[in-house]
């Protein structure tokens, strides 16, 4: 298992061919971080434009279509962004399964999908701030996982877990260094269930609000192994604070 910080910025719905200098002052100063592991997610638009950019960082996608082609208008397979130049892809992200009503069942199936087709995968769950205020949140994020995780043979050390509580994302709100530990310990139990041996090493991310300024504590957290950042990663000045403060954070761990 990797040590490294693993650092992933999901630019969303945001950038055109104006932002591949973000992307280029990234990856220069990550050549400076290798304590750090830094991955960018841009969209489908700049996926091949940002792969010749970057000569460190990885580049993945936002999410893929189940079905490898076909008659689906508007979408993109993962076969599709592996040639544009993705090695990873994010599914299930909270956005795509409130805005396009993603199931466990089809979070699940875009996982397989990517695995199928050489990539790796960052299973996103997180629970509402309804959920959590009634009780809800650690059985609603376990049954995430037991619904989207892909479960074939050697899929394990492809797969990487984001915990993003959707009350967090983008609001500036944070849950405690407590809660994202009780979260992670809990995410953890059920990989190993689910796994077996092997889902001790998969690594688990947290992502909502992660900014220079809260990093090296968020990522000072029980199994936390890294970081979603969304609104933090698009410029290259804050997402780079983001990645020195784990780095920071990762020494004071070891
Ligand atoms: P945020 O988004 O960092 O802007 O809160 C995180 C995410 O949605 O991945």
């Amino acid at each position: 298992m990797s040590i490294r910080p693993y650092i992933v910025g999901n630019w969303k719905m945001h950038g055109t061919r104006a932002m591949l200098a973000e992307a280029r002052a990234i990856d220069r100063a990550a050549e400076r971080l290798l304590k750090v592991e830094v991955a960018l997610a841009p969209p489908f638009t700049l996926i091949h434009a940002t792969r010749k950019e970057a000569n460190l960082i990885a580049i993945g996608a936002q999410d893929v279509h189940p079905a490898d082609g076909g008659a689906h208008t508007g979408d993109v397979s993962a076969a599709m962004v592996k040639d544009a130049g993705a090695g990873f892809t994010i599914v299930g992200h909270s956005e795509r399964r409130a805005d396009h009503q993603e199931t466990d069942a089809i979070v699940k199936e875009k996982a397989d999908a990517a695995i199928d087709a050489g990539m790796n995968v960052i299973v996103c769950v997180g629970e509402t701030e309804a959920e959590r205020d009634s009780g809800k949140a650690e059985d609603v994020v376990t049954g995430q996982l037991a619904g989207s995780l892909p479960t074939g043979e050697a899929v394990v050390e492809k797969v990487t877990v984001a915990y993003e509580p959707v009350w967090a994302i983008g609001t500036g709100r944070t849950p405690t260094v407590e809660d994202i530990g009780a979260m992670h310990r809990k995410i953890r139990e059920k990989l190993v269930s689910i796994y077996g041996e092997e889902g001790a090493s998969v690594r688990i991310l947290y992502g909502g609000s992660v900014k220079p300024e809260n990093a090296a504590e968020l990522l000072a957290a029980d199994e936390v192994g890294g970081a979603l950042v969304g609104g933090a990663s698009l410029t290259a000045e804050s997402f780079l604070g983001i990645i020195m403060a784990s780095a920071e954070a990762q020494e004071e761990k070891s």
